[in-house]
Formats: C-alpha cells, structure tokens, sequence
C-alpha cells in the first residue's frame, strides 16, 4: 500500500490507474481500523481495480472537542491492515491539507448543507455535525473522483444524507451501502468501543438487542433498556428510512435507530425492518 500525505499525489496516481484502464474504488475513514472498515475495504477490492482509503479525523465534524482529541488514532497499524486487504493506497492528509487557511475558523467558507434528512436525531444532538460530514465528503470526491464509494449502514443517516448530496448536486459517483458488522454479542462494531471499559462493554450489546426487540414492541425494547441505569438514551426511534422523518405508523420499511451514551462514550446503531 502506497501512503499519500497531499491532495496532489493522490489526484496524479488516481490519475494513472485511470490511464491504466482500472475503476476506482473509494472508502473514506476516520482510521481506527476495525472489521467494520474491512468488510467496505473488501467490497470496494472485489468491485473495483484501484482501491483508495482516506483517513482523516475530521475536526469539523465533532461538536464535541473532547471527543475528537480521544479519537483513537494510529497510522501504522491502519496502514498494516490496508497492507493485508489489498488496499493500492492510503491518503491520509493532516488537517492543513484540508482545510488551508481555515485552521481558525470551525468550516470552510463554502461547504455542503443537506437539508430535511440531516435536520433530527444525529443533527439535532450534534449541531453541525452533518454539515461538516458533507463537506468533507465532498473535498474527498472531488480529491480522489471515484467511481464507486463504500459506507457502512451503521451510520444510516449519514448514508442517507450522503445519497442525498449526491442525487442532488450530481456527483457521478455510485454510492454502495454496507451493511453493519457486529460483535457476536450483536455490539455494532465502531472505533469509539475502544473507548469503552470492560463492565460498559458488558453491557452494551443490550442496544442492539432492544433495536431488534422493538420490531415487535418499542415499550418492551424502551425497558430493556431502562433495565440497564448505565445507558442514557439520547433517540430511540422508528423513521422513514430515506427521509429520518417519524413514521406516523409501523408499517412498511422502517429504520429504528437508537443513540446512547455509556459513560462519555456515545454509541450509535440501528436495525431496518420491514413490517406487514
Ligand atoms: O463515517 C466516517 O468515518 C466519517 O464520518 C467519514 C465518512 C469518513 C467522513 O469524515
């Protein structure tokens, strides 16, 4: 795996694996590699000849300084596991590379507002989060110009507001959902787990079992999780899958999506179900 530090390497090899005839397969990351990233990053190896990884702790994105200094970062073991999956490289840029002259300021002066579907939940609990996920996201197309970009379902929202960028400002890239990797206790994989002590990961298997349960019956997972005074909920919906509206009524394809916090570490997940 070759690692890139600018915009300007990374756009000339992409280049010349375009001469060369390959597609472009694009998985953008916050490093903390988990099997989560390995499922996108083997997806993105089967479909496309040249597969490119950012990772990039994005700081407009957190609206929580404490949160994105305790972000797990380490480089070399990311580049070690891009290594074993076949990945052809890895730009990492450091924060100047992305946002030049703005190092004062929390945003670009343009940047990529998504309205309606970034409006609740994830944006309503972290203000400008969305906005600073879009943009990003949109430096990284432009960066690299991929033909086909893997997300994982376990951020569903921002998958949707993704998808919704992309339908609305005409990117030409094809967005591949993925879906989520799980623990065998069912914990969604996600790199702020590590964060996570031995008795709050002892109990946080309980969100994903109280997503599944309330396919059934909200009031019953809503007590599964009371059960467990160590988790404070932020959300526990059930939303249109497209839109992250409520759903007037349990019927047809419907997204329940939970956030909660352990401790000061925040935990998202989320279960589509399809129900008659
Ligand atoms: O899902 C993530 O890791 C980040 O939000 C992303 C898409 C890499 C943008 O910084």
């Amino acid at each position: 795996v070759i690692l890139f530090r600018t915009i300007a390497e990374t756009r000339e090899h992409v280049a010349a694996a375009r001469e060369r005839g390959l597609t472009v397969g694009l998985v953008p990351t916050m490093g903390a590699l988990h099997e989560g990233h390995g499922v996108l990053l083997r997806h993105a190896r089967e479909e496309t000849g040249y597969v490119v990884a950012t990772i990039f702790v994005n700081p407009t994105q957190f609206n929580r300084p404490d949160d994105f200094q305790k972000y797990p970062r380490d480089l070399e073991t990311d580049l070690a596991f891009c290594e074993r999956l076949g990945v052809d490289a890895v730009f990492a840029p450091d924060v100047n590379e992305m946002y030049p002259g703005d190092l004062h300021q929390k945003m670009p002066l343009a940047s990529v507002e998504v309205a309606g579907v970034s409006a609740r939940l994830e944006g309503e609990f972290r203000p400008g989060h969305f906005r600073g996920v879009a943009t990003v996201v949109a430096k990284l197309f432009n960066i690299v110009q991929a033909d086909r970009a893997y997300f994982g379902e376990k951020d569903a929202q921002q998958l949707a507001v993704i998808q919704r960028m992309v339908a609305d400002l005409n990117f030409s890239v094809t967005i591949v959902p993925v879906p989520t990797v799980r623990e065998p206790d069912g914990l969604a994989m996600s790199s702020r787990n590590q964060r996570l002590t031995p008795e709050q990961r002892r109990i946080a298997p309980v969100i994903y079992k109280a997503l599944c349960e309330a396919e059934r019956s909200i009031q019953g997972a809503l007590g599964m999780i009371a059960a467990a005074p160590e988790i404070q909920v932020e959300y526990f919906e059930a939303v249109d899958p497209k839109t992250f509206e409520p759903v007037e009524k349990m019927a047809g394809p419907v997204r329940i999506v939970a956030a909660v916090r352990l401790g000061d570490v925040r935990l998202i997940d989320n279960v589509l179900v399809s129900i008659r």
